[in-house]
């Protein structure tokens, strides 16, 4: 067959390993060349987790390509999401095999190449973008990514940029303008973006991947995990798991996201969390009237659920789990068994994906649903992440459960702190860091709060890309006790409200469900903060709702497909046809391997 070329808009990725050389100088060649080829089966699953092609190896240098064979909308961001993923993972590489010095340096650029059709693989794509993008790549410091305009415009509603000044390179007349990525900052396409400032992800790289990985490991086994994510209030739960969506929502395979959150008052919210999620899938609004959502709710069920019995079995169960219908005296275990079938069911198609927060709320038939879950339904990719305070009934659900993931979140370190400030507000005197920090014991909300405090009265400034603290009289980072322009006015009681030290949020402390303190919040009283989570911080949310939850938050975008997770399954998904569609197995209510 004759090849067929086409002109196509592609993004095309360049990395290579700095170190590498000097590395295997030093180590036994057969130690080398496993490290290697570790090193090329990590780029190849991980360029395919983000939906590209990996074209070819070069020595330790990799091109990979999205946009060929097939193209969409935002093959751009998941090559730059790709990069920043392989940069990472090439440090992480480096230090488990002592290597600290090695390290990973990235290019991406997106533009027209010509396409061979015919071609998989080696030789696919080529033309001038292929030699510009692996002249950005030299470029980049290691450890990092550089990427071209076209590139950066093309992903920045997810990926933060920093200028990286204009490049000479070769086989271009004038200097070029390059972009440093920075890290991910929303889901796809600028999903759930943040609008207020958010802090750069610090310090828990590692329980990140181990959270990637278990979950990919699941998936591969088709078993049931639990991860545990224990720490105290704003120690950084949620956002570890926001870190999660955010990877989760760039990579190209379907899956079904849920989250939901555990109250810790009100009326009918026993299984609160769960119902949730099955609203979200269902893409039930908050406020939707009875009709309609029943009729969502029959929708969903009928989609994922085949067999007519089962969805008979199905259907009135979650309803009552939902709200929609009171079931009288409802047993529990007919109930678990019909609200564990739909998930399996959802999980013969694509992984399914449940996050709860604020587990120490959990009523305790959730905790028993969960278990139930964990055992009777091993054998499905059910991967499940509960949040929760240590201390509490929750934080013992590991301990029932075969298939389970501890991660106990410990204060960050003074540099990882150091880290957070600097990155949220670019120029803060050193003095001021060290206090913000010293005082903050490495509770990461804290210092997000000192400095949303700090801005929010006025008393830090931005000044181009840098703030500078504005206390005339003052040295902000002399020995006093609070910044302040007078030490009389309320202002000062707020900021010194502020840095009355980390020991509020201590565990068994009375806090907000989100973690966050009322009494941080500037001017005091309404809505508690919610600083976890993207949009945050009371306001137009209020107290309880989050922007993570699909109903009625203010970011998320009408109608099915935000954080609950449809537009992942539904329309990028592809999931496996083979796994599920064709052949659906009657319910069954007995545990089964
Ligand atoms: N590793 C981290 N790096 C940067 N900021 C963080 C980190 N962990 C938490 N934060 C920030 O600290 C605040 C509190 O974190 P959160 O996840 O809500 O705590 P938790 O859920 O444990 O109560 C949020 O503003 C969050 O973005
Ligand atoms: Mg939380």
């Amino acid at each position: 067959m004759e090849d067929l070329v086409e002109l196509r808009i592609v993004s095309v990725l360049f990395a290579d390993l700095v170190g590498f050389t000097a590395l295997s100088e030093s180590r036994d060649p057969e130690e080398v060349r496993e490290l290697l080829s570790r090193y090329f089966d990590v780029c190849r699953d991980l360029v395919e987790r983000y939906g590209g092609t990996v074209e070819k190896f070069i020595g330790d240098a990799v091109m990979a390509v999205w946009g060929a064979p097939v193209a969409q909308e935002d093959d751009a961001e998941r090559a730059v999401r790709a990069a920043l993923d392989l940069v990472q993972v090439v440090s992480d590489l480096g230090k488990e095999v002592r290597a600290p010095e090695l390290a990973a340096r990235a290019g991406v650029l997106t533009g027209t190449a010509a396409v061979s059709l015919g071609a998989k693989g080696q030789g696919m794509v080529a033309g001038d973008l292929v030699n510009t993008a692996s002249r950005i790549q030299t470029q980049s410091q290691p450890g990092t990514v550089l990427v071209g305009e076209s590139t950066k415009r093309a992903s920045e509603a997810a990926i933060a940029y920093e200028p990286a000044g204009t490049h000479e390179l070769k086989g271009k007349a004038e200097p070029v303008p390059l972009y440093r990525a920075l890290r991910v900052v929303a889901g796809r396409g600028g999903l759930l973006k943040s609008e207020r400032l958010e802090a750069p992800f610090v310090g828990r790289d590692r329980e990140l991947r181990l959270v990637k990985e278990v979950f990919h490991a699941s998936t591969e086994d088709r078993r049931a995990h639990l991860v545990q994510v224990t720490g105290i209030a704003g120690i950084g739960k949620s956002r570890l798991a926001w870190e999660f969506f955010k990877y989760m929502d760039g990579l190209r395979s379907g899956y079904f996201w849920h989250r939901g959150r555990c109250l810790a008052y009100g009326q009918g919210v026993t299984y609160f969390a769960l119902a949730e999620m099955v609203r979200g899938r269902a893409g039930i609004l908050e406020a939707e009237d009875r009709d309609s959502a029943l009729a969502k709710l029959q929708a969903t069920v009928d989609q994922y659920v085949a067999d007519p019995a089962d969805r008979r079995f199905v259907l009135p169960r979650l309803a009552h789990l939902i709200g929609l219908e009171e079931r009288t005296a409802p047993d529990k275990q007919d109930l678990f068994a019909a609200w564990r079938l739909f998930l399996e069911r959802l999980s013969e198609q694509s992984p399914v994906l449940m996050v709860f927060e604020d587990m120490q709320w959990a009523d305790p038939s959730l905790l028993e649903f969960i278990t139930y879950l964990m055992e009777w339904s091993r054998a499905f990719p059910l991967f499940v992440v509960s949040l929760v305070r240590p201390d509490s009934a929750a934080a013992g659900l590991a301990a029932t459960t075969r298939n389970a993931t501890l991660i106990h979140l410990e204060p960050l370190p003074p540099l990882a702190m150091d880290k957070l400030l600097t990155g949220l507000v670019p120029g803060l005197p050193a003095p001021l860091v060290e206090r913000i920090r010293g005082r903050a014991e490495g509770i990461p909300l804290y210092a997000v709060e000192t400095v949303r405090m700090l801005l929010d009265r006025g008393l830090l400034v931005e000044e181009g890309s840098a703030y500078r603290p504005d206390w005339a009289d003052r040295d902000p980072g002399g020995a006093g006790d609070a910044p302040g322009p007078d030490r009389s006015s309320p202002r000062r009681h707020v900021a010194r409200g502020a840095a009355a030290g980390p020991g509020r949020f201590g565990a068994g402390q009375d806090v907000h469900p989100s973690g966050a303190d009322c009494r941080l919040r500037p001017g005091g009283g309404g809505a508690p903060a919610d600083p976890g989570l993207p949009g945050g911080q009371g306001g137009p949310l209020g107290p309880g709702r989050s922007p993570f939850s699909r109903a009625g938050p203010v970011r998320v975008p009408p109608g099915p497909g935000a954080y609950g997770g449809l537009r992942n399954a539904g329309q990028t998904g592809a999931p496996d046809e083979a796994s599920g569609r064709g052949h659906v197995p009657r319910a069954r209510l007995e545990p089964r391997d």
